[in-house]
């Protein structure tokens, strides 16, 4: 469907389009998202079938700012130090859900929690603006495969499914939403993501453990291979061999791959997370027998990288 440039008038039209029940996809500072007017049942029910997602697997809720997250979900001192903290940025709340909240049940799949996140982008505060609805919006590419951070991935892997595609060019982060879940005394990491662990333990004061994906009521979405491209992933690479595609970090990347990525030169882990999705959509074409991937080191961002590095490799 078309894919326009994310003019207000563009805008104008995706809003409407959610109104009457239709989804559209429109970027975020993480990755873009595929969206649903929230309250509407029967719009939520087409993003699940497009993304051929398991219905067990439940949807963040896209708000303006805390006040309109506050009518969805009960947020103890914590997860409000937490959202003042981030929002708007990259960081997903899962909270108990308020009895009665229009939420369709089908967005947090029949549980009594709720996801939640003000993203931090232009486009889409100003949809959520226009639309004057919560959205619904997992990352807009088929279940399992890598999150899309350009329109073109959207339009190259759901093609005709939204009404219409926002384009709001390269999404900055590159890495989906950290999601933390806030509903016992102790918050828990439920994924890894753009906003990296030691800055919501700076946040909190004390430390954060990630959730054990053995306990699918915690995080049902982690259970899935995840972020995979069709070309076998080789990790913690030095050396890489001619009919290998090399994704590279850093100034010592080995010659010799048939095609090659540089995540980042200079070793920027920031750098290297917006580049990550890109990078492997692209290699994944190279017709490579694998992609080679060179170390990453597991600080701050990095840690989020090699967790969707290892998703990716993981053997299907
Ligand atoms: O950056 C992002 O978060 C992007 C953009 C579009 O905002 N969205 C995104 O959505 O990555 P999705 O659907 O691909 O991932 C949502 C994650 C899943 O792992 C899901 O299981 C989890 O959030 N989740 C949602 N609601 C939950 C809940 N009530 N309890 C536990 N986990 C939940
Ligand atoms: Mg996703």
């Amino acid at each position: 469907m078309p894919v326009l440039p994310a003019t207000d008038d563009a805008i104008a039209q995706a809003a409407q389009a959610l109104v009457r029940g239709e989804i559209v996809a429109f970027p975020t500072e993480t990755v873009y998202g595929l969206g649903a007017n929230a309250l509407d049942a029967g719009a939520v029910a087409k993003v699940f079938a497009a993304k051929e997602r398991p219905r067990f697997n439940p949807l963040i809720v896209h708000v303006p700012d805390l006040a309109a997250a506050q009518t969805y979900a009960v947020f103890n001192d914590t997860a409000r130090t937490l959202a003042e903290s981030f929002w708007p940025g990259p960081l997903s709340l899962v909270l108990p859900k308020r009895p009665g909240c229009g939420i369709a049940d089908l967005v947090t799949a029949g549980l009594d929690t709720i996801a939640l996140r003000a993203p931090n982008h232009p486009v889409a505060q100003a949809l959520l603006a226009a639309a004057k609805r919560p959205i619904a919006a997992p990352s807009a590419n088929r279940s399992g495969r890598v999150s899309p951070t350009d329109a073109t991935h959207v339009a190259d892997e759901l093609g005709d499914v939204p009404a219409l595609i926002l384009d709001g060019g390269r999404c900055a982060r590159g890495i989906e939403s950290t999601v933390v879940r806030v509903t016992d005394a102790e918050p828990v990491l439920l994924r890894l993501g753009a906003v990296p662990r030691e800055a919501i333990e700076d946040v909190l004061g004390h430390s954060i453990g990630l959730a054990d994906e053995a306990t699918p009521i915690a995080s049902p979405g982690q259970l899935e291979r995840h972020y995979a491209p069709q070309t076998p992933l080789r990790l913690n690479v030095k050396d890489v061999n001619p009919n290998e595609a090399l994704l590279a970090f850093g100034p010592n990347a080995p010659q010799g791959a048939r095609q090659a990525i540089n995540l980042s030169a200079a070793g920027d882990l920031a750098e290297a997370a917006a580049n990550l999705f890109a990078g492997l959509r692209a290699l994944d074409r190279s017709g490579a027998s694998a992609i080679a991937v060179m170390p990453i080191p597991d600080r701050g961002l990095g840690e989020a990288i090699n967790d969707r590095l290892q998703r990716a490799a993981k053997p299907r």
